[in-house]
């Protein structure tokens, strides 16, 4: 889309001409080119707003993207971060008089200075360094199922999780929420709790794992994780209980995991008989995963 290229070259156009010093001091860097109206419209179409919804824009020089937003819709708060004062007081201004001053703020600040806690849609237009130098920041600190929403610029080797194919490169990433490590859980099944010990390995919205089950492993199959929810499925022999599929979709609240699993008997007695159980699986500082387990039987 010939506009949207110009858009995007011309940023980088301009960055080439302030020289060297620029890219060593990307924190300080404050050019701004506002985002041109239509790809405005397509980032906050791409957000898909709700009633409750707080939309931050990361450098967000007159503060357009946010009050785009907000006049769409009346239920969402928003709020901007801009190294450049007058921007912000720009912004600021074009808030009031639009009517949206109550609902939209601006701030003189870095963005690596924000405070994302009650954003649940942030918007970008920065520079791939930038961008680059942000990511631990969004990962650790915007709360999962967040929406990012970039203007062309990538994650550097984070997937988009959608994309605007009709505005060219409007990009899209929900944060994941961070389920790297050991986990445990007990379940009822064949007359006994049966502890699991599980590692989950991340990469940011892949994720993969393996289960101990008393001295049986499985592994995961179809995992998947989406903001705060994450599902899995195992195969999994237990003794005395014979072989079995589990399913297992929940939430992830911090140090917990709350959901449910539908266990399908694939042997014995039970078979073909699927039982749903509650899924509760808390964090563990160490893995009974290790436990030495001896000759196997
Ligand atoms: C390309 S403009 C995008 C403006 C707006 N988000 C839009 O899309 O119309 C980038 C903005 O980021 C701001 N900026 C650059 N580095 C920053 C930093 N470290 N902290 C805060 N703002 C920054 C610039 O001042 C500029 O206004």
């Amino acid at each position: 889309m010939p506009g949207r290229r110009d858009a995007c070259l011309s940023l980088l156009a301009s960055a080439a001409l302030l020289g060297p010093g620029v890219a060593r001091a990307q924190e300080r860097f404050s050019l701004f080119v506002g985002s041109p109206e239509f790809i405005v419209d397509r980032m906050v179409k791409l957000a898909q707003l709700r009633d409750g919804d707080v939309i931050a824009d990361l450098g967000s020089g007159d503060g357009r993207i946010v009050l785009a937003a907000l006049k769409a819709h009346p239920n969402v708060r928003g709020w901007g971060v801009d190294i450049n004062p007058a921007l912000v007081a720009q912004a600021n201004a074009s808030a009031r008089e639009q009517g949206l001053g109550d609902r939209a703020r601006f701030y003189h600040r870095n963005v690596f200075d924000a405070d994302l806690g009650d954003a649940t849609v942030i918007t970008m237009w920065l520079f791939p360094e930038l961008m680059r130098l942000l990511r631990p920041k969004l990962l650790a600190e915007a709360r999962p199922g967040t929406r990012l929403i970039s203007n062309g610029f990538e994650m550097s080797g984070w997937e988009p999780d959608f994309t605007d194919a009709e505005a060219g490169r409007v990009l899209g990433w929900i944060v994941p929420a961070r389920v790297q490590g050991a986990w445990t859980w007990e379940l009822p099944l064949g007359g006994t709790p049966q502890r699991y010990d599980a590692l989950i390995e991340q990469r940011f919205q892949m994720i993969d794992g393996i289960c101990r089950v008393g001295d049986r492993r499985g592994l995961f199959l179809g995992a998947t994780l989406r903001g705060d929810a994450v599902s899995f499925s195992m195969d999994i022999t237990l003794d005395k209980v014979g072989l079995m599929r589990q399913d297992f979709t929940g939430r992830v609240r911090g140090d917990r995991i709350e959901g449910t699993v539908k266990v399908l008997y694939r042997d014995g007695p039970d078979y073909d008989k699927a039982v749903t159980h509650p899924w509760h699986a808390t964090r563990s500082p160490t893995s009974g995963y290790f436990r030495p387990t001896g000759l196997v039987k």
